[in-house]
């Protein structure tokens, strides 16, 4: 177990580099399982979710290290279609493994996924997909089990724009005979980026980053190099942390639209957002205005992943915010732990009701999931007095030397 031990009340001030996006890089980890050359991806994030995916990849029969933030994947060849319950139960991504094995290998076997526990997170929309594209579905107690010698192209219309199934999909396109089209597909950057990659490889994708996607034209073996987007969750966690305990934090980023999502709320709560080519500056006196209603929405929606930090920073609001989550079920983890800081928050099914208040107070705190975990750091920086926030391991599976970033930026954080 991890303790980040916080004392808060220290501003945060300085230059970050923002790390590889999480969400990002898993999907393309999937997709170099695809290419029979070689695939360098730059700027990885050093996380736990990322390392659980290379465990796949080499389980799989690929090569595969690591160079400080460069993932070097040989994927010439495989040797196996099943995964271990084990190393899908430790990671939701894991899940992306499905599409391709069973593309590039024509059968694949594993059990349901894991990951934070953050509601039901079936996976019915990946498997209705794969059936339409001319494979044979089972199911049993110990997972499912996909086979298909040759996919085939069709018109896939998802119920909701799932990021994993619009990844999958695409995955399993890029093998698929003939064309497939997307329709309701899931818009977030880190989709893009999966396309951009699989075009480095030979894919002929068109409607990038839009609500259909189509795959006309598969991948070719080829080496390849690719830098993976900065992580647009982290950015605004590093935001969010420089809003609750005041301050003046620049992100170094490489792609421009991280703050889509956010940015118009940060506004809102006053805090001032200032753009340059390649960074975003974060500027806030420590007073957050409340937000009368915000609901959590698929991309450029306000994003799932940063609701947790949100409730960190308007627990100290000014005034009363209510907060809808509409994507996962079960993501008001952290409600009671900010309730042990002296924070005011109700919650009645989907939605939360939060009372600012003037000032929160250390306390001893439990992480039951990623983002939580971050808007719990989040609230210790800000409050008075000594937090300590266990961590059975939730928060190195997304965040990068998180205790060490904010450390240089000038919080009083540290790993006991
Ligand atoms: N859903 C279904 N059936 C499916 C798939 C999804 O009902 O087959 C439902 C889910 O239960 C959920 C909604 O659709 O209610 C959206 O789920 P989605 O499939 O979009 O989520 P995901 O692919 O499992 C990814 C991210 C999450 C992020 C969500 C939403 C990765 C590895 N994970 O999950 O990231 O919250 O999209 O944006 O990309 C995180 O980083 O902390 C995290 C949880």
């Amino acid at each position: 177990m991890q303790s980040y031990v916080i004392e808060g009340g220290y501003p945060l001030k300085g230059e970050l580099v923002v790390q590889g996006s999480k969400n990002a890089a898993l999907p393309l980890i999937a997709a170099a399982f695809l290419n029979e050359g070689i695939t360098v991806l730059n700027g990885c994030p050093d996380i736990s979710d990322v390392d659980n995916m290379l465990e796949i990849i080499r389980h799989l029969g690929c090569k595969a290290y690591k160079e400080k933030n460069s993932i070097i994947i040989n994927g010439s060849l495989t040797d196996r279609d099943e995964i271990p319950a084990d190393m899908v139960k430790s990671a939701r991504g894991s899940m992306l493994f499905m599409g391709a094995v069973l593309a590039r290998c024509g059968c694949i076997s594993m059990d349901y996924p894991g990951g934070c526990m953050i509601g039901e997170r079936p996976v019915n929309y990946h498997l209705d997909a794969f059936e339409k594209m001319g494979a044979d579905v089972a199911y049993k107690s110990e997972g499912i089990k996909c086979t298909c010698a040759q996919l085939k192209g069709c018109t896939i219309n998802l119920p909701f724009p799932s990021v994993g199934a619009t990844e999958n999909v695409i995955l399993a396109a890029v093998k698929a005979k003939g064309a497939t089209t997307i329709i309701n597909a899931a818009m977030e950057p880190e989709i893009a980026e999966l396309c951009r990659m699989l075009c480095m490889l030979g894919a002929e994708i068109e409607g990038i980053g839009s609500k259909i996607i189509i795959i006309k034209k598969g991948i070719k073996k080829r080496d390849i190099q690719y830098t993976v987007m900065s992580d647009r969750i982290a950015a605004g966690t590093y935001a969010y942390a420089a809003a609750a305990a005041g301050g003046d934090v620049c992100c170094i980023v490489n792609r421009e639209d991280v703050m889509t999502g956010i940015s118009v709320l940060c506004k809102r709560m006053g805090i001032k957002l200032v753009y340059g080519n390649d960074y975003v500056r974060i500027i806030s006196g420590k007073k957050i205005n409340s937000i009368p209603y915000i609901k959590t929405e698929p991309y450029p929606g306000f994003p799932t992943d940063m609701q947790s930090q949100l409730m960190s920073v308007l627990s100290m609001g000014d005034g009363i915010s209510v907060i809808e989550e509409s994507i996962f079920e079960k993501r008001y983890h952290i409600v009671g732990e900010l309730l042990k800081m002296g924070a005011d928050i109700r919650t009645k099914g989907s939605k939360a009701y939060i009372r600012g208040v003037r000032s929160l107070k250390g306390a001893v705190l439990d992480v039951k999931d990623l983002r939580g975990g971050a808007a719990l750091i989040i609230a210790g920086l800000a409050a008075d007095g000594t937090t300590t926030v266990l961590d059975p391991g939730y928060i190195n599976r997304g965040y990068e030397r998180i205790a060490d970033n904010l450390s240089e930026l000038g919080g009083n954080i540290h790993l006991a």
